[in-house]
């Protein structure tokens, strides 16, 4: 990862955040199924941090359509936890860092709302939007609210994406996501290890489109459960240098990787040899001491 600071992110990893590639595929997926199918709408971000899953987004705004991120950056959060929260993962978040990532990808900046999420409804119109991907605050009042927001913004077809769903740090996410399954109708397309891709409108149908995409691809595992009595469909992301043997690229980025980390082993492997010698050294000068003392049972003066 270079320097965020000083160099600016030539490509999507160069950029600090939490987008798995296996999201990173299903978002494209995603906006690429509605723009093939003639679905227009704007495109909304609660939560962006420094701008890897909004670049991605981004690149999908079609003519005629708005992408609005929501983030506090640099701002106080509404209240104590959420502003510990924004202390303990974001203490170093500023706006004009996420403006200069966006401004290394895009010529122009989307719609930024400085402020918490609750505002969102103060900008963005009911039913205007096609996707929202909700990934703010990981607290259940916030997100609780974000989903609802996400809800009026989408018309029935739109999809929504919520991050932290199941990890064991968010359990208020958790809450909020699997109660709008529950109580508020929100049905489940798929899940990743991350995040969960829903809808209010058929989710069966886009699943069949999903699962018959899945099937064509090496770089993505998937299988399908049931829960709750509908259908569920997991994907897990794979090595595309394992499932592709040709990709020459793809076997030089594994070569690249396998040598750091066999750099990094050296490294702690010189320390654990130097370690190693002078706990030896330390051994046989006691032992050396021990065994030059006249032992107590020979001593004359007993
Ligand atoms: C997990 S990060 C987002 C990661 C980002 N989507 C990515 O791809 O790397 C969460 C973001 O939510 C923001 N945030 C936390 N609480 C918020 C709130 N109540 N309102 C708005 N933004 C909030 C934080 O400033 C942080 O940038």
């Amino acid at each position: 990862m270079i320097s965020q600071e000083t160099d600016p992110p030539a490509t999507l990893d160069d950029v600090k955040g939490w987008f798995p590639k296996v999201d990173q595929l299903l978002f494209t997926w995603f906006l690429e199924r509605q723009e093939r199918g003639g679905q227009s709408g704007d495109l909304v971000e609660l939560g962006s941090y420094l701008g890897k899953s909004a670049i991605l987004m981004g690149r999908h705004r079609r003519e005629g359509e708005t992408f609005t991120v929501c983030d506090l950056f640099d701002s106080e959060a509404p209240d104590d936890s959420n502003q510990a929260e924004m202390k303990g993962s974001y203490s170093t978040l500023t706006r004009q860092a996420f403006e200069a990532n966006y401004r290394a990808f895009h010529d122009t900046l989307p719609e930024i709302v400085q402020g918490p999420t609750s505002l969102i409804l103060d900008h963005v119109q009911p039913g205007t939007c096609r996707f929202v991907h909700v990934d703010a605050s990981h607290l259940y009042e916030h997100v609780h609210g974000d989903i609802r927001a996400a809800r009026a913004m989408l018309p029935p077809e739109g999809i929504v994406v919520c991050d932290d769903y199941r990890s064991e740090h968010t359990p208020g996410v958790a809450a909020a996501v699997w109660e709008s399954v529950a109580v508020d109708g929100l049905r489940p397309i798929c899940v990743t290890t991350q995040k969960l891709y829903g809808t209010w409108g058929d989710a069966a149908a886009v699943q069949d489109e999903l699962l018959d995409w899945l099937a064509g691809r090496d770089d993505a595992w998937h299988e399908t459960q049931q829960v709750a009595g509908r259908r569920l469909v997991r994907v897990k992301g794979k090595s595309a240098a394992r499932s592709k043997p040709n990709d020459v690229k793809g076997l030089k980025d594994r070569l690249a990787k396998s040598e750091k980390r066999l750099a990094r082993a050296e490294e702690g492997l010189a320390r654990a040899r130097k370690e190693l010698e002078s706990v030896r050294n330390s051994v046989s000068f006691k032992i050396g001491r021990s065994a030059t003392a006249v032992p107590r049972a020979l001593r004359r003066d007993r």
